[in-house]
């Protein structure tokens, strides 16, 4: 099985943590005044809908207004561009083609879910966003990828997340994971093109835009709950 080349800075971000009940605002709750939007990035299989769950059950406890979405998806025109890009098999879409469907989704998304919920001050936690477009249909793009960042730019409208988690699992990790999941269109292409996607989220890690916090995936799952809500925390507080 073929690996990411190069070793990857992941665990320096999130090493141990502190139970739950003594974070700081375990006892004094958090100003609220800060509306996060926080992304969950990575391959397929990674553990990240887990994760998302743990967050929002965490959020839920201290009081934290916030929703739950993902991409592509989130409202019903676009959970039907999801199953239009990821359950046609036998008559796969251009590569270049998926792009357009899902900035049309993700626009979609963010003018009737994640806009409104952050301007009523709810927290956004999203599965995927557009460093999944990256890693996935950005390299249709070698000859004109001024016309990706343009279509990427055009959907959503210079809205950046404030926190990007990506998880990172090595392939043969990953892999056994899924063993047993039916593949979709994405995760049944070839081996090339999920290396590809690998080393587009593992060099990610080598030179980290900001915002993101990159995550060992096979840490124990409390572990990794309680390392995100901390960066979140801190995050609100300007720490980070
Ligand atoms: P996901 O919901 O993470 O699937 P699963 O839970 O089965 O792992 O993601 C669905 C697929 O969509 C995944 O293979 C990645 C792909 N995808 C893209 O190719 N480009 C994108 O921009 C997005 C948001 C997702």
């Amino acid at each position: 099985m073929q690996e990411v080349s190069g070793s990857i800075p992941l665990s320096s971000t999130i090493i141990s943590f502190p139970p739950l009940g003594t974070l700081p605002w375990a006892t004094n709750p958090p100003d609220h005044g800060m509306v996060m939007f926080v992304v969950f990035e990575g391959g397929d299989g990674v553990g990240k809908s887990t994760q998302i769950n743990q967050v929002s059950r965490v959020l839920t406890q201290r009081g934290i207004p916030h929703i739950t979405t993902r991409e592509p998806g989130g409202t019903p025109p676009a959970e039907a561009v999801r199953r239009a890009l990821l359950y046609e098999k036998d008559q796969p879409w251009p590569l270049w083609a998926e792009v357009f469907l899902l900035a049309a989704a993700r626009a979609h998304h963010l003018a009737h879910v994640i806009r409104p919920a952050l301007a009523r001050g709810d927290w956004v936690l999203c599965d995927r966003f557009t460093e999944s477009t990256r890693a996935y249909q950005h390299q249709a793009y070698a000859e004109n990828p001024a016309l990706f960042d343009a279509i990427v730019h055009q959907a959503t409208g210079g809205l950046t997340p404030d926190l990007t988690f990506v998880f990172h699992l090595n392939e043969g990790q990953r892999l056994s994971r899924r063993a047993g999941n039916p593949d979709d269109c994405f995760e049944s292409r070839n081996h090339d093109f999920q290396h590809q996607v690998a080393a587009h989220f593992a060099n990610l890690a080598h030179n980290p835009p900001a915002g993101y916090v990159f995550l060992q995936a096979d840490q124990p799952i409390g572990t990794l709950t309680q390392g995100i809500v901390d960066t979140m925390t801190a995050k609100q507080k300007g720490v980070v």
